[in-house]
C-alpha cells in the first residue's frame, strides 16, 4: 500500500461536518444538482463576491498551536501591580479545569429553557447572593459586560428613574478618582441621553444643586484611598440626589458595604473572584440596587419559582424589563452578558466560602500595609493612610523611568501618574513580592533595602470602625460546604448534569449561530501569555496580542468587506451602540448634528431599537411585508418623510426571517440617497462569510458577533465579542481608549473599559480562521445553508414553512409555523419543551414572528444529527396529530406535561393516559442517551410575583427534605 506524508486531516474536515457522500444526499432530497446550484438558488447574484477571500492558507491544528504558542510568547508576562480594576487571581484548578475549559460549561446557551438550565442558573443565582451580600444591597443582576459598562448603566437608570422634583436634573457627578476607563465609558453613554457628566473632588461635591440628580465614587478610590462616604451619601439622599458606587468585591470582605452606608446602586467587577485578567477581559461585570429599582434593573435577573410539581426552580424573572420584549423603552441593550465569568467567581466564592475570602483580602491588604512599611521606612513619602490594597508613593516624574526600568528589569509593572506611583496587590503576591517592591525602591534610591520579614509578624487590620465590615456574609449552606475539592468537583458536576449544552445534541437556535467550539480554538484561551496580561501592562510587553489583533482586524476586515476593525465592543449589542455612535460622529463630524432618525424594520432584534435610543436616537419602524422581507415602498416612504434627519438604517442580513432579500443593494441606496448611513447587524453573517459580505453589499457599518458566526462559546449566556467593521469613511471615528492608544484619528469615545473589549477569546476568533483558511470558511457558509435546507425540505411536509427567498430556498436558519396548533390548545412553547423529553435544546420560540420555531442547524452537525433532531420533530408533529384526531385528551397528553422528569415517572403511581415509556423515552435513540430534565415545567409568572433573586433560604432546603 502506498503511503502518502501528507494525508494530514485538515481541520475544515473536522469543523464542515457534511461528508460528500451526504452532501450528495441532501442536494437530491432538496432537488439541487450541486451546491453552487443551491448557492444560487439562495444568495442574490448581484451581491455575490467575484474573488476569493484573501486569508492566509488553512494550518492544521497541531500546526497551528505550534505557531501560535510563538506568537503568544511574544507578549511578557510580569508580575502585575498596575491595579485599577484588573488583578491577578489564583483560579483554583478545579475550577480552571471543569468550568473555563469544560464544553459542558462553555457551549451551553443563555438559560432561555430553564428545565434543562437548572444548573447554570443554581450558580448564577449564587453569583447574585454573592454581590448583593458582600455589597449589602436587595437585589443583583446576573452579569454585566464590564464594570465602565456597569456604570454607564447605573448612570443611566439613575437618569431615567429621577424623582419628581429632579425632572429637569441633567448632571451626574463623578468623582476624579474613579477608574479613567469607567470615566471613558460614562462620556460615551452620557452625552446621547442628555447627561451632564461633572467631575470633581468629593469635597467639592454639592448636592443641593438641584441640576445634580446622582454621583459615583470608587470604593476604594483610584489611589487606592478608602473612605466613609455616610455622610455624604445622607446629605445626598436628603436633596433626591442618588448615590451610585463602584466597588471592589474583594475589599467588601474586610471594607464597610456601600448598602450600609446607604447607596441606591453599587456596580463593578468580580473580575478578581477567579477570573484571568485576559488583557482585560472576559469578566462579570455586576449591578446591585434597591428593590424600588426592580423594574429599572438592566440585563438578566435570575429569580426562584416553582414547577409544576411544586419544586422550586430557577428562571430568568422579570423579562419584560429586557429589550427582546420592550425594544426601544428596555432598560438596556443586554442580551449576551458574562454569564460564564460570572459562574465562575459564583464557584471561586462557594470554594472558598466566607472565611476563605476573607483571608484571600487580609493577605492583600496585609502585603500592601507591609510594602507601606518598609517603604516609609526607607524615606518615601506616602499618599493614603487608609487603603486596602494599593499603595501611593510619591515620585517625582523625573524618577519615574529610572525606578520603571528598575521594577521591569525586576519583573514587575507599577503603574505611574504625575509625581505618584501606584503599587496594588493581589492574592497571587507573597512575602516575597512585597520584599521585591521594597528592594526595587531601595536600588532605584540607592539605599540598603529594609527586611519585611520581622514586620510580617506584626500585621493586624486597623482600619477605623466605620470603615471597618462587621456584618456577615455568603452564611447560606452552599458557601460553606464544599471547600474540599473532592466537594467542590461534585458540586461542580452536580449542576452541568443538569444543563443540555453541545455536548449532548444539536442546539439549533436560530440567529443565535451555536457553531462548534473546536478544542484547538479554545486552548490557548487559558495559555497564561494570552490570561495573566494587564490591559494596561506597558505596550512593548504586549507584542503578541498587538499582532494577534492586527491580524484578526484584517482578516475581519476582508471577511466584511470594510476598511477598519475595532475589537472592543464586548457583544452584539454593544457593537450595536458602538456602529451607531460612529455613524453619529461622522454625521456631526460633517456639520449634521440634527440627523439622528434611525429606520428599524419592524423583524429588528429587540437589541436594535434599544442600541439606537443609547446613542441618543429616534426609532421609526418599517414594515414588512406577507414574505417577511422589508417593505420597500414604506422603506421609502419613511426615508423621504424623515431625509432631512435621516441618520441611519438598521438592517439584519439574510433577514432575521432567513431570507436573502434581492432588494438589498436597493434599500442601501435608497438611505445613502437621503444622506443616511447603513447598519448591517451582522448576527446572521454565517450566511454570508465568503459568498457576499455587507461591503460588498452596499452597508456603511456592521458587527461582528465572534461568539456567533467566528466560533467564540455562548458561555451559557455570555461571553461573547462584536467587534464593528466600517468603511473608510468610518475608519477615523473608530473608538478609543484613555490608556492605550486604540481607533481612528477622531475617535468617539471608549465603548468598554478595556481597549480591545474580552481580549484574551479573541484567540478564538483568531485559531478558527487561521485553521479554516478562505476557502474553508465559504464551504462552511455552503454547508450552513445546505443543512437549514435539508431541514426545510425534510419538515416542509410535516410543518407549514414561513418565508423562503425567490426560488424557494431558506438561508442558514429557517422558521416553523406552529400557530395553526392553537386551534387544538396547542402552543409553541408546548413543542419546545416537549423537545426536551427527545433531547433536544427547543430553537429560538418565537423571534421574530410570535408562535413559531426558528431552526439554524449551522454547518457543524452531521447529517445523522440532523436526521435525529427532524425525526424528533416529525415525531412530535405525530403526537399533535392524536390531539387533532381526539385519540389524546388535550390537556392531559404528552405536550401539556412536558419536559417529563425521572421522578415524576418513577415515584408514585402513574396516572397520565399514555405510558411511561411514551412520555421519556419516545423515540429508539433516545434510548441510549436519555437527558433527564430536573425539574417540570416552571411556572414564571409566579416568580415574577414573588420575587427572590438570591440563594433559597435554608428553610426551604429543611422542608422539602421532611
Ligand atoms: C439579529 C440579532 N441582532 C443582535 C443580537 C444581539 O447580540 P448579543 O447577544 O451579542 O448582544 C442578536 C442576538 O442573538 C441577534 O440575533
Amino acid at each position: 500500500m502506498k503511503i502518502n506524508l501528507s494525508n494530514a486531516v485538515p481541520f475544515e474536515n473536522r469543523h464542515n461536518a457534511p461528508t460528500e457522500a451526504e452532501i450528495a444526499e441532501m442536494l437530491e432530497k432538496i432537488g439541487a444538482s450541486s451546491l453552487e446550484e443551491l448557492i444560487d438558488q439562495t444568495v442574490p447574484k448581484s451581491i455575490q463576491l467575484e474573488k476569493p477571500l484573501d486569508l492566509p492558507s488553512a494550518q492544521l491544528e497541531t500546526d497551528f498551536l505550534v505557531e501560535f504558542k510563538k506568537l503568544a510568547s511574544k507578549n511578557k508576562v510580569l508580575k502585575s501591580f498596575i491595579g485599577l480594576g484588573y488583578y491577578d487571581t489564583f483560579v483554583p484548578g478545579v475550577i480552571l479545569r471543569n468550568v473555563l475549559e469544560n464544553p459542558g460549561w462553555y457551549t451551553a446557551y443563555t438559560p432561555y429553557q430553564a428545565e434543562i438550565a437548572q444548573g447554570r442558573l443554581e450558580a448564577l443565582i449564587n453569583f447574585q447572593t454573592v454581590v448583593m451580600e458582600l455589597t449589602g444591597m436587595e437585589l443583583a443582576n446576573a452579569s454585566l459586560l464590564d464594570e465602565g459598562t456597569a456604570a454607564a448603566e447605573a448612570m443611566g437608570m439613575l437618569f431615567s428613574s429621577k424623582a419628581r422634583d429632579k425632572k429637569t436634573a441633567s448632571k451626574f457627578f463623578v468623582d476624579e478618582k474613579v477608574f479613567p476607563q469607567t470615566k471613558a465609558v460614562l462620556e460615551t453613554r452620557a452625552e446621547p441621553i442628555g447627561v451632564e457628566i461633572v467631575y470633581g473632588s468629593i469635597d467639592q461635591l454639592d448636592v443641593t444643586d438641584p441640576s445634580l440628580f446622582g454621583v459615583l465614587f470608587q470604593y476604594p478610590d483610584s489611589d487606592g484611598l478608602v473612605r466613609d462616604y455616610s455622610a455624604i451619601v445622607a446629605a445626598a439622599k436628603e436633596n433626591n440626589v442618588k448615590t451610585a458606587f463602584a466597588a471592589d468585591l474583594l475589599a467588601l470582605t474586610i471594607l464597610t458595604p456601600p448598602g450600609e452606608m446607604g447607596a441606591d446602586v453599587v456596580v463593578g467587577t468580580a473580575q478578581r473572584l477567579g477570573v484571568p485578567m485576559g488583557y482585560g477581559g472576559p469578566h462579570a461585570g455586576y449591578f446591585a440596587t434597591k428593590e424600588e429599582f426592580k423594574r429599572q434593573i438592566p440585563g438578566r435577573i435570575i429569580g426562584v419559582s416553582l414547577d409544576r410539581a411544586g419544586n422550586k426552580a430557577y428562571r430568568m424573572a422579570l423579562q419584560t424589563r429586557e429589550q427582546h420584549i420592550k425594544r426601544e423603552r428596555a432598560t438596556s441593550n443586554i442580551c449576551t452578558a458574562q454569564v460564564l465569568l460570572a459562574v465562575m467567581s459564583s464557584f471561586y466564592s462557594v470554594y472558598h466560602g466566607p472565611q476563605g475570602l476573607k483571608n484571600i483580602a487580609l493577605r492583600t491588604h496585609g502585603l500592601a500595609k507591609l510594602t507601606a512599611k518598609g517603604l516609609a521606612e526607607l524615606g518615601f513619602e506616602l499618599g493614603n493612610k487608609e487603603f486596602f490594597d494599593t499603595i501611593k508613593v510619591t515620585l517625582s516624574s523625573h524618577d519615574q523611568a529610572h525606578f520603571s526600568s528598575i521594577a521591569v528589569g525586576a519583573g514587575m509593572n507599577f503603574r505611574y501618574a504625575e509625581n505618584e506611583v501606584f503599587i496594588a496587590f493581589d492574592e497571587t503576591k507573597s512575602l516575597e513580592d512585597a520584599q521585591a517592591v521594597v528592594d526595587v525602591f531601595a536600588k532605584a534610591s540607592g539605599k540598603d533595602t529594609v527586611n519585611l520579614a520581622p514586620h510580617a509578624e506584626e500585621l493586624t487590620l486597623e482600619l477605623p470602625e466605620s470603615l471597618t465590615r462587621t456584618s456577615e456574609y455568603l452564611t447560606h449552606p452552599v458557601f460553606n460546604s464544599f471547600h474540599t475539592e473532592h466537594e467542590m468537583l461534585r458540586y461542580i458536576k452536580r449542576l452541568e448534569a443538569k444543563d443540555l449544552s453541545l455536548v449532548h445534541s444539536m442546539i439549533s437556535l436560530g440567529s443565535c449561530t451555536m457553531k462548534l467550539n473546536a478544542t484547538a480554538e479554545m486552548i490557548p484561551v487559558t495559555w497564561p501569555e494570552f490570561g495573566q496580561m494587564h490591559p494596561f501592562a506597558p505596550m512593548a510587553q504586549t507584542a503578541g496580542y498587538q499582532e494577534l489583533f492586527a491580524n484578526l482586524e484584517r482578516w475581519l476586515s476582508e471577511i466584511t468587506g470594510f476598511a477598519g476593525t475595532s475589537l472592543q465592543p464586548n457583544s452584539g449589542a454593544q457593537g450595536e451602540f458602538a456602529g451607531l455612535m460612529v455613524i453619529r460622529a461622522y454625521h456631526q463630524n460633517n456639520g449634521d448634528h440634527h440627523r439622528n432618525i434611525v429606520l428599524i424594520p419592524t423583524s429588528a432584534h429587540g437589541t436594535n431599537p434599544a442600541s439606537a435610543v443609547m446613542a441618543g436616537m429616534k426609532v421609526v419602524l418599517v414594515k414588512c411585508d406577507e414574505k417577511g422581507n422589508i417593505d420597500i415602498e414604506d422603506l421609502k416612504a419613511k426615508a423621504e418623510a424623515h431625509s432631512e434627519n435621516l441618520s441611519s438604517l438598521m438592517v439584519t442580513y439574510p433577514s432575521t426571517h432567513g431570507v436573502f432579500e434581492e432588494a438589498i443593494k436597493e434599500i442601501c441606496a435608497t438611505i445613502h440617497q437621503h444622506g443616511g448611513q447603513v447598519y448591517m447587524d451582522g448576527a446572521n453573517m454565517n450566511a454570508q462569510v465568503g459568498l457576499t459580505s455587507p461591503g460588498n453589499i452596499g452597508a456603511d457599518v456592521c458587527h461582528l458577533n465572534l461568539h456567533k458566526t467566528f466560533c467564540i462559546p455562548h458561555g451559557g449566556g455570555g461571553p461573547g465579542m462584536g467587534p464593528i467593521c466600517v468603511a473608510s469613511h468610518l475608519v477615523p471615528f473608530l473608538p478609543g481608549n484613555p490608556l492605550v492608544k486604540t481607533g481612528g484619528k477622531n475617535p468617539v469615545s471608549s465603548i468598554s473599559a478595556a481597549p480591545y473589549g474580552s481580549a484574551s477569546i479573541l484567540p478564538i476568533s483568531y485559531a478558527y480562521i487561521a485553521m479554516m483558511g478562505g476557502e474553508g470558511l465559504k464551504n462552511a457558509t455552503k454547508m450552513a445553508i445546505l443543512n437549514a435546507n435539508y431541514i426545510k425540505e425534510r419538515l416542509s411536509g410535516y410543518y407549514p414553512i414561513l418565508y423562503t427567498g425567490t426560488q424557494g430556498r431558506a438561508a442558514h436558519e429557517m422558521i416553523v409555523d406552529c400557530r395553526g396548533f392553537k386551534e387544538v390548545g396547542v402552543e409553541v412553547e408546548d413543542i419546545a419543551k416537549r423537545l426536551m423529553d427527545y433531547g433536544f435544546h427547543a430553537p429560538t420560540v418565537s423571534f421574530p414572528v410570535a408562535g413559531t420555531l426558528m431552526i439554524e442547524p449551522t454547518e457543524s452537525e452531521t447529517k445523522a444529527e440532523l436526521d435525529r433532531f427532524c425525526d424528533a420533530l416529525i415525531s412530535i408533529r405525530a403526537e399533535i396529530q392524536e390531539i387533532e384526531d381526539g385519540k389524546v385528551d388535550k390537556e392531559l397528553n404528552v405536550l401539556k406535561n412536558a419536559p417529563h422528569t425521572a421522578s415524576m415517572v418513577l415515584e408514585g403511581e402513574w396516572t397520565m393516559p399514555y405510558s411511561r415509556e411514551k412520555a421519556v423515552f419516545p423515540i429508539d435513540y433516545v434510548k441510549e442517551n436519555k437527558f433527564w430534565p430536573s425539574v417540570r415545567r416552571i411556572d414564571s409568572a409566579y416568580g415574577d410575583r414573588n420575587l427572590v433573586c438570591s440563594c433559597i433560604p435554608v428553610e426551604d432546603y429543611a422542608s422539602e427534605e421532611a
